[in-house]
């Protein structure tokens, strides 16, 4: 459904709209999101979730990238939307997305931002620790409401992915041990303020092994069982979490939605039936395989500068206007991504780049291996694709530089979703 081309004369387009266009519009640095592409995402999570399991939810996660007119994009096309923040609530509740296809994630929700939750009537509210537990609990009391609640466990899986983003280990910050989550959900259902929906499980970003989600899944229906046996109540819903990993180069090879679902119905389906119990409904929360692969990030290059690495190798920076700020992901993760030519083609033999920004350190790199045209040069438009999941989401102001606007296009008609930032806008923070 990407929507991706060249024109006749070789320039990028999207959504059937040029790059040249574009830069000339809204300037560069800019993120732009092929808006079919996203859509067409989100349904194709949903279908074949929903034929897997017909009372279950996909949730986007919006922690990869929200703004209003993406949360709309979730409502219009059926899928419930992921929060971790009073942010991101703010943000769905200013869109007008309804409370109850809201999950409400994150490991210390304060009392306002649960307060906030319960004001807009958030459907789920996943609860991270016995703290968290117990102040839900007040709340509620206090406003003499119910609220649906899941319990976050961390299942004991290695997920093979960068130590900051796997979460299913015991030596991490996020959910409670399997056994502790059972103990927290019994506390729930005798105490009967809180509606229990049931157990939530995600093991990490960024995964390819469908192993990991296959144990995940087995070990926290075992708790499921337990808890239902122990207690003779039946927890109707079951999370599965995100982080199904998406292509950054031509090397990674993810599954399709119709894949991943109809995987976890096999490992659920035989689960439930080895144990005795109903199968509970599913939910999974897929951010950045939606998000990521709907936009690329569009600069101009400034500067080229020839390095020589000895032995007659040559490596080519590229300098563009913008860098770390924008994309922190390959700094912080040693995430690759690749690079293209954008505003015109080129047959000059190819050499070996390297894309930076412009910020004052030696680790902004946006584009650390990857051959370019050997004739790019400055007024050059450049295209990194794959930037839409956790690019602009975690975007900064360092050095001051004011962060880029979000495009979306879609058939021929190019919009801004979120305004670039002008260097007023962050002057107005400073008092005085
Ligand atoms: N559900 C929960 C509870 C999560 O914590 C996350 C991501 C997701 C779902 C969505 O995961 P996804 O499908 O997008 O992988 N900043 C890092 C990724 C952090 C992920 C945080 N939690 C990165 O740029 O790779």
């Amino acid at each position: 459904a990407r929507t991706v081309n060249r024109d006749d004369a070789g320039v990028l387009t999207v959504g059937g709209v040029d790059v040249n266009k574009l830069a000339a519009e809204f300037g560069t640095a800019a993120y732009v999101v092929d808006e079919a592409d996203f859509r067409s995402r989100l349904r194709d999570f949903r279908g074949s979730f929903s034929a897997n399991f017909p009372d279950g939810a996909v949730y986007y996660a919006g922690k990869s990238f929200l703004c209003k007119a993406v949360a709309r994009w979730v409502a219009e096309e059926g899928v419930n939307l992921d929060i971790c923040t009073g942010g991101e609530l703010a943000t769905a509740v200013a869109a007008g997305f309804p409370g109850e296809r809201l999950a409400f994630h994150g490991n210390n929700k304060s009392e306002a931002e649960l307060a906030a939750a319960l004001d807009a009537g958030v459907g789920t509210i996943v609860l991270d620790s016995r703290i968290e537990v117990e102040r839900l609990t007040r709340l509620a009391k206090q406003r003499g409401v119910r609220p649906g609640v899941m319990v976050r466990t961390k299942v004991g899986v290695e997920a093979h992915t960068h130590e900051y983003i796997a979460t299913a280990h015991e030596d991490q910050k996020f959910g409670l041990s399997l056994e502790a989550a059972v103990k927290a959900a019994k506390h729930i259902l005798a105490a009967d303020v809180l509606h229990l929906k049931g157990l939530h499980s995600h093991i990490g970003s960024q995964i390819f092994e469908t192993t990991a989600f296959e144990v995940a899944a087995r070990r926290v229906i075992g708790a499921h069982e337990q808890i239902q046996r122990e207690t003779g109540k039946t927890l109707p819903e079951l999370g599965l979490g995100g982080g199904f990993g998406i292509a950054y180069t031509t090397q990674d090879d993810p599954q399709s939605p119709r894949q991943l679902a109809d995987g976890l119905r096999k490992i659920v389906d035989h689960e439930c039936d080895n144990l005795g119990i109903d199968i509970p409904s599913i939910t999974v929360e897929p951010g950045r395989a939606i998000s990521g692969p709907t936009t690329f990030t569009l600069y101009e290059v400034g500067t080229v500068k020839s390095v020589d690495l000895g032995a007659g190798r040559v490596r080519s920076y590229v300098s563009v206007d913008g860098g770390m700020s924008d994309n922190i992901r390959t700094a912080m993760y040693g995430a690759t991504y690749s690079v293209t030519l954008a505003s015109r083609l080129s047959d000059a033999p190819p050499i070996l780049g390297r894309v930076v920004g412009k910020h004052c350190e030696a680790g902004d790199i946006i584009v650390r291996d990857e051959f370019l045209p050997g004739d790019i040069k400055p007024g050059d438009l450049i295209a990194v694709p794959g930037t839409g999941a956790y690019c602009r989401s975690m975007a900064s102001n360092y050095n001051h530089v004011p962060r880029p606007p979000v495009v979306a296009v879609a058939d021929g008609t190019a919009r801004l979703i979120v305004r670039g930032e002008s260097v007023d806008d962050l002057l107005n923070l400073d008092v005085g």
